[in-house]
């Protein structure tokens, strides 16, 4: 199985959670800078919220994605207080006719000092966790 991560990660939540993936699949982590150049079976994609939305390099970097080239997405994230970034990513790829899995997960991130430390600990446990049952 051929996997791909991407993320954005402005205050290094997502980076963080990214290293699990990395670990548990061998695969480099790249920014959403970087196009995906290969086709893939698995798109693992994450992000984290500013003012309520993923940012704009992570609707850009979706916006050239093509359903030939990513049989799947596997949408992940952490966010303050809207419940998860994942519905927007689900949307976006959706509407370039791109299928999004099931699966997906979101955990808590902290905003100054709501939220505070996490992702923590647990969070990453639950991640490892659910990036296990995705392979
Ligand atoms: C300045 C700032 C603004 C934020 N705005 C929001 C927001 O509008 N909605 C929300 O749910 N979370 C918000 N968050 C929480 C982030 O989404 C959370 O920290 C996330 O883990 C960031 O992931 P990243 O470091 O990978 O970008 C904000 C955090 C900061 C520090």
């Amino acid at each position: 199985m051929s996997i791909a991560i991407r993320y954005f990660s402005k205050f290094g939540h997502t980076e963080k959670m990214v290293g699990i993936i990395t670990e548990l699949t061998g695969v480099k982590a790249e920014t959403v800078a970087v196009p995906l150049t290969e086709p893939v079976d698995t798109l693992y994609l994450g992000s984290g919220v500013l003012l309520g939305k993923v940012n704009g390099a992570v609707v850009d970097f979706i916006k050239t994605l093509k359903p030939e080239q990513v049989k799947m997405v596997i949408c992940f994230g952490s966010c303050a207080i809207i419940k998860s970034p994942v519905p927007q990513m689900r949307q976006l790829l959706e509407a370039q006719g791109i299928t999004v899995s099931t699966q997906e997960f979101t955990c808590k991130g902290s905003m100054g000092p709501l939220h505070a430390g996490h992702p923590n600990a647990k969070d990453m446990e639950d991640f490892k966790k659910f990036v296990q049952s995705t392979l």
